[in-house]
């Protein structure tokens, strides 16, 4: 599918989701329409399609089904892998043949072959699925291709234009060279540390922007492949890469100390060309001393600071063949990144909408002030004309001071040198004086809403004359995920929360979950855990969420400590101690991949971190003199905890205890689905240890609360399972009476809000939580809307980062609680998903649908007026649900105008053990269910 037609589809889902709710409801139309054939769609390698640059040695495939007929599973796949297309078509799978597999799997389908996969290796593949009633079916070809494998398969050394780090302008580098003879096809792998833009005969290569992802470069350094056969012709051809400084080398000085990380080095290529010809040939061009380096025009490069350019310095044509580089000198083959190189096998970041401004105001004589509308990462695209020379100041931020003037304080506070020589989320360009010119920026982002420009001709002081909206568009940009979920409801306040949450959540994803996009851009693992599921509901996350996962494990130290922000200098956030409701991301994010996807491979890839970080914790736990007489309390107290937090401060004994008990519990599961059953039962006692600590130090029999009767403290105890299931009732009842005191406000923070709607709706409180999720008064999420914000932000009140994903798990829980679609534990990977749709407060609809792995999930309810309440549910082929629906007698539950009982697909229709309401188990297809509404 082209670029054009993608961003389109995801146009569409978008404004389908803005729809009013009877629009988006599907209409019997659909599916009686809907073909009864098999099909077999969305083949799909290591979750990419047809990617490149694959370094997996047994990449995983996956594909979903289609088919009209309910209740449709498969029964088998046959897995076939050729080195060519023509053997593909015809049936020979000469790397693998799976045979046919007696199976249910769609999804981390392992490639089998017996000889391993080669550098390059180019593999086409296909599967056949036989469904249940031996209906068959093949997906289209699909393909892959694997990256270049081992650092002897790279021909050519890294390169740069200096090593001294306190250069500002960044290099060009380019390579003219002749190809004779017919092209067959044509592959660029490269790394251009920190950021590269790679250029082929003039043309930037592929639309993506700030490659590759930042990594612990002294640990992991990701290459990234292209197809590049187009660009090349036969004859004179010239390469030209433009670095930029990126993570790799932070001159700036900021809390965080990159500025002194150990991998900190000037810009430097690894790249490689290999085309293949027709007759066979490989011709290969790599980076070595044959390249040639210039000045770029950009003059400085900085992660925090923004770009300079200077367009007079432009060289024409450097980047095509027929340039005369002979006054440019010799590259300068330089040390090799201390990191393994990896594949870059990620949604890469690329732009996903450009904005108009909304609006343009003169504060001052000559400042403009360009309005996004929306609070967005990303930079602003330069449109003017005028004498050359000509400086264009543009600084990005996300409010105003009350004249009008922008505002950085909040987010620059961080940058040490701010205001004196330390540029801030800034730009600068200078005209070359030809014509309209345009320019962005390459290497950095921002965030911001507010664009403020000012324009100052040579030899002036004052503005040349009025800049409008046709001067600046925005690019918003940030790791382009496939869109996954959509959800409304018929209460406009949620569905701008929905909205405004997924705006942060893809505005903090860069590679990497990060925390905020403009004070620090940091991969904070508490953030990342707790916004964790929101981001799968949004997207197909699983590429950012398993590399960076990958980031955390190159940070683990041998004692299992783990640093606070992913990646590190390799210093900054160790002493400082995040603790374990920061840490426990390394084992929570993929458990959450393992719950979404069924996929269990980062899980199983870090057990031995696992176990040492959980051993860490129990070091963390003892008290006394170790030396002496080491006694462990099973309390562990350290770092952060319910960090952002209203009122009510939480113990951070309670919240870190509830963590170590989660993470000791968990790796207890991952021994024993690794067949590990002495860890697993060492770390199970282990967990029944906490526990009982926990409760002895913490509940309090007599009230039956928990810590100090905060929200967090009581939803902590119930979320994480801490409590006693015969004490549930009373610290449930405790909890919504904390709640009613502060009005049913929210009085939490970041790890609360985790654990507080959850444990509600888990316990039957629906109503409550709805009441919390839907205020519109401080502190709330719809507060944050009615104050005109586009995002979520970090506190309750309106100070700090207008930017922040991590209090936005409300999102996840709508999409959970209110129109009801959940992951089932003991079924990952929507193997079977549970419909659990709840009736609360003002709510008459709801609707939410998500792309599992096993294809799209659809939960769309709404209650009539005469009482009855209507569920339409999607439940993919391959896969069941469990549907639990607000119907007291299962008798009176109607299916497509017939009893459910009697419903093709609908395999048991019986009362739930939550009274009023009825469960069905059914499998594939979409039903429409009916029946009057329990009240
Ligand atoms: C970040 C947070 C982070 C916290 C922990 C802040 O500066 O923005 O999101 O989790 O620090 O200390």
């Amino acid at each position: 599918m082209t670029r054009q037609r993608r961003i389109t589809r995801r146009r569409l889902i978008a404004a389908a989701g803005a729809l009013p709710l009877a629009m988006t409801a599907m209409t019997n139309t659909d599916a009686s329409s809907a073909a009864e054939d098999l099909a077999v769609r969305n083949p799909r390698c290591e979750y990419l399609t047809d990617p490149l640059g694959i370094d997996a040695a047994r990449p995983r495939l996956s594909w979903t089904l289609e088919s009209g007929r309910r209740g449709v599973k498969q029964a088998a796949y046959r897995v076939l892998v050729a080195s060519t297309p023509e053997r593909l078509r015809a049936g020979e799978g000469d790397l693998w043949d799976s045979g046919r597999v007696a199976s249910d799997d769609t999804a981390q389908v392992r490639y089998g072959g017996t000889a391993p996969l080669a550098s390059g290796q180019a593999c086409h593949w296909k599967v056949r699925v036989w469904d249940d009633t031996g209906a068959t079916a093949e997906c289209a070809p699909a393909r892959w291709e694997m990256g270049l494998l081992a650092p002897g398969d790279w021909h050519g050394t890294w390169i740069a234009r200096t090593t001294d780090t306190a250069v500002e302008a960044v290099p060009l580098l380019r390579r003219g060279f002749a190809l004779d003879g017919k092209i067959k096809s044509a592959r660029l792998y490269a790394s251009g540390l920190g950021f590269h833009e790679l250029r082929v005969n003039g043309r930037k290569v592929g639309d993506s922007r700030l490659d590759p992802a930042w990594t612990r470069y002294d640990r992991r350094v990701l290459y990234v492949a292209h197809d590049v056969t187009k660009l090349l012709k036969r004859g004179e051809n010239a390469l030209g890469v433009m670095l930029g400084n990126g993570w790799y080398n932070v001159q700036a000085k900021a809390a965080w100390d990159f500025d002194r990380a150990p991998w900190r080095a000037t810009p430097r290529l690894l790249l490689e060309l290999r085309v293949t010809m027709e007759d066979g040939s490989v011709v290969t061009v790599a980076s070595d001393e044959r390249w040639k380096t210039a000045d770029s025009p950009i003059t400085f490069s900085g992660i925090y600071g923004g770009e300079d350019y200077d367009a007079r310095r432009e060289q024409s044509g450097w980047d095509a063949p027929g340039f005369d580089d002979s006054g440019w000198q010799a590259a300068l083959v330089v040390d090799a990144p201390k990191g393994k190189l990896a594949a870059q096998a990620m949604h890469p970041v690329r732009t996903d909408r450009v904005i108009k401004p909304v609006k343009v105001t003169e504060p001052e004589p000559g400042v403009f002030v360009f309005d996004a509308g929306e609070n967005v990462t990303g930079n602003a695209r330069l449109r003017l004309s005028g004498p050359a020379g000509t400086r264009v100041t543009m600084r990005y931020g996300e409010r105003l001071h009350p004249s009008g003037r922008l505002d950085q304080k909040d987010i620059a506070v961080h940058v040490l040198r701010y205001g004196a020589d330390q540029p801030f989320q800034t730009d600068h360009y200078i005209l070359k004086g030809q014509g309209t010119e345009e320019w962005e920026s390459r290497f950095n982002y921002n965030g911001f809403r507010y664009v403020e420009v000012t324009v100052v001709e040579p030899g002036s002081t004052r503005a040349p004359g009025k800049l409008t909206a046709a001067n600046l568009t925005v690019n918003y940009f940030h790791s382009d995920v496939p869109e996954a979920g959509a959800f409304a409801c018929s209460n406009p306040l949620l569905n701008r929360i929905w909205e405004n949450g997924r705006r942060s959540y893809l505005g903090n994803l860069f590679g990497l979950p990060t925390d905020c996009p403009h004070r620090e851009k940091n991969g904070w693992t508490g953030d990342a855990h707790v916004a964790c599921e929101q981001g799968l509901f949004y997207n197909d996350g699983i590429t950012v969420y398993e590399k960076w996962i990958r980031d955390v494990g190159d940070e683990q130290r041998p004692s299992g400590a783990i640093p606070g922000i992913v990646p590190t200098n390799g210093e900054w956030g160790y002493a400082f101690g995040a603790g374990p409701a920061w840490d426990s991301a390394f084992l929570i994010v993929p458990w959450h991949l393992y719950e979404y996807y069924g996929d269990d491979t980062a899980l199983r890839a870090h057990y031995e971190g696992y176990k040492r970080y959980v051993d860490y914790l129990t070091t963390r736990a003892t008290h006394g003199s170790p030396k002496e007489s080491p006694t462990t309390t099973h309390l562990v107290k350290f770092g952060l905890g319910d960090w952002s937090f209203w009122k009510t401060e939480t113990p951070v004994e309670v919240t870190d205890t509830g963590y170590y008990y989660h993470d000791a519990r968990l790796v207890a599961r991952v021994a024993r689905m690794l067949g590990k059953d002495d860890d697993a039962k060492k770390y199970d006692a282990l967990a029944d240890t906490i526990r009982a600590a926990f409760n002895k130090a913490f509940f309090d029999p007599g009230t039956g609360s928990y810590g100090n009767g905060s929200q967090t403290s009581l939803g902590c105890a119930l979320y994480q399972g801490l409590a006693e299931p015969e004490n549930e009732p009373r610290v449930v009842d405790n909890l919504v009476a904390a709640i009613e005191k502060t009005d049913r406000h929210l009085d939490f923070g970041l790890l609360g809000s985790k654990y507080v709607l959850n444990a509600l709706s888990d316990h039957g409180r629906a109503d409550v939580a709805y009441a919390m999720a839907a205020q519109k008064t401080q502190p709330s999420w719809g507060w944050w809307a009615e104050q005109g914000m586009t995002t979520l932000l970090e506190r309750w009140t309106l100070d700090d980062s207008h930017n922040h994903t991590f209090l936005g798990d409300v999102n996840a829980w709508m999409v959970k609680t209110l129109a009801g679609i959940r992951p089932d534990p003991s079924a990952p990977g929507f193997r079977n998903v549970r419909i659990e749709p709840n009736v609360v407060g003002d709510l008459t609809a709801a609707r939410a649908s998500y792309d599992s792995v096993r294809g799209r999930i659809v939960s769309d309810w709404k209650v009539e007026k005469d009482g009855t309440f209507r569920l339409t549910v999607t439940v993919p082929a391959n896969a069941t649900a469990s549907v639990t629906l607000p119907v007291a007698d299962p008798s009176t539950v109607r299916e497509g105008g017939k009893s459910a009982v009697a419903a093709e697909g609908v395999r048991d229709v019986r009362p739930s053990e939550v009274r009023g309401k009825t469960l069905l188990s059914v499998g594939s297809g979409t039903y429409r269910f009916s029946g009057p509404l329990a009240r």
